[in-house]
């Protein structure tokens, strides 16, 4: 196995003795673990965003984020609050530090030092450019950018050399916030939350945001289907009242689209902000759950069936992506554990619905495991499995990497940082 593990998170979430609110808002810090030769070494650097870098200047914090209300400095566009803190994609040579609300930010793939927004054409600059953009068998790029208080959806198409094969901007009624898609042979798939948001300059972007999912006059959540050829919106349709962060992949399949989602109940973006306090969230086995929804375009039905229960950071394949699939990675929590700490890795079988899976031991907790094909792979579970854990109390950052054919056996290898490394959301591979 030889390659860069690239991964990104927020990593400073207090500056001058103020402390932010919420998972999600502190600035993004790069990582890279390079494996080669049998030997790991690994890399963080923070992303200079302009944000970063004027408010490292006055060792303050000068604008808002998305669930704190800062307002020392005026924001000119989105990308003066750029975080740069969600994802990081390797993408034909350049690497990008990734962030909903704004542009991609391209940072050096050997150094991590910033090299500065990237524009994909003149007229979208500064325009929204989702953390979870997904390349198809083609090499194209596929992403999107929600503008939920004008109720659009900006779709991109990208070429492998980064220009723009198509563009384009849909409208959806209560567009909330989206966080992830997917996209199949044909179409890109959004679920959109039932949240009422209304912008206001005096309220976070998660204070705009009112979940409507409760009570007589609940909102479904939607399921919206945008067709490849003419960007155009296909199909909406609805199911009960959840949200999702999270989605696996997608297929069509006949006259139906089958792609696999994690569902919350309930409103888990205010949630989140809890952790910040240091409170957790117990180990409620109906919180959360991956289900596959097959997407029925004749008899204009969704329909749903759960696949497993509390787990998040979906993962398939890369080579497998908007197409049939057959294994998604997840992770989830240990049945006995009192709090929902994510602590287990899972590989399910999207068919039968069985996992293999492994509990890590006490004390631990793991983020966000991705899938690596063997060269020539002939299965998807015909490679690894791999991802970073934490031992909070013992302060150790670990990378972990698993045969993708018996996660159960543990991992077969382990590489110890001597130090701490912040938490990362997404990262990727990139084999050399
Ligand atoms: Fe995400």
């Amino acid at each position: 196995m030889q390659g860069v593990f690239f991964r990104n998170g927020p990593g400073r979430f207090e500056l001058g003795g103020e402390r932010y609110h919420h998972w999600f808002d502190g600035d993004g810090f790069a990582q890279r673990w390079q494996i080669r030769d049998g030997k790991v070494s690994h890399l963080g650097k923070f992303v200079t965003t302009q944000k970063f870098v004027a408010e490292q200047k006055v060792g303050q914090f000068l604008y808002p984020t998305f669930g704190t209300h800062i307002t020392r400095a005026g924001v000119k566009n989105n990308d003066t609050i750029n975080a740069a803190n969600t994802n990081l994609l390797p993408f034909e040579g350049r690497l990008y530090a990734l962030w909903e609300g704004g542009s991609a930010t391209e940072v050096d793939p050997e150094t991590l030092e910033t090299r500065g927004l990237t524009t994909w054409r003149d007229d979208l600059k500064s325009m929204p450019f989702s953390a979870h953009p997904k390349v198809a068998a083609d090499g194209s790029l596929w992403n999107f950018g929600a503008l939920p208080g004008r109720d659009q959806l900006a779709l991109y198409h990208l070429k492998r050399d980064g220009t723009v094969a198509n563009f384009g901007v849909v409208m959806v009624p209560n567009l909330a916030m989206v966080h992830d898609f997917v996209i199949s042979a044909a179409h890109l798939i959004f679920l959109v939350a039932p949240f009422d948001v209304k912008p206001d300059p005096n309220r976070s972007f998660l204070d705009m945001h009112r979940w409507t999912g409760t009570g007589p006059q609940a909102q479904p959540m939607r399921v919206v289907v945008v067709a490849k050829a003419d960007l155009q919106i296909r199909q909406i349709f609805e199911l009960p009242p959840r949200m999702s962060f999270h989605l696996g992949n997608a297929f069509d399949d006949g006259n139906t689209t089958r792609f696999d989602a994690v569902l919350h109940e309930g409103d888990p973006l205010r949630e989140l902000g809890s952790l910040m306090r240091g409170e957790l969230q117990k180990n409620d086995p109906k919180s959360a759950s991956t289900v596959q929804i097959t997407l029925d375009y004749s008899s204009k039905k969704a329909t749903e069936a759960r696949l497993f229960g509390v787990s998040e950071f979906p993962r398939v394949m890369p080579h497998v992506v908007g197409a049939r699939h057959h294994r998604l990675a997840v992770l989830g929590t240990s049945p006995g554990s009192k709090d929902a700490i994510l602590n287990a890795v899972h590989l399910l079988n999207t068919d039968s619905g069985k996992a293999d899976s492994y509990h890590f031991d006490a004390g631990w907790q793991v983020e966000e495991h991705v899938l690596v094909p063997r060269p020539n792979a002939r299965s998807e579970t015909d490679g690894y499995l791999v991802g970073v854990a934490q031992h909070v109390a013992k302060r150790e950052t670990v990378l972990t990497v698993f045969d993708a054919a018996r996660i159960s056996a543990g991992p077969v290898a382990l590489a110890h940082l001597p130090y701490r490394a912040p938490h990362c959301f997404h990262g990727n591979f990139l084999s050399v």
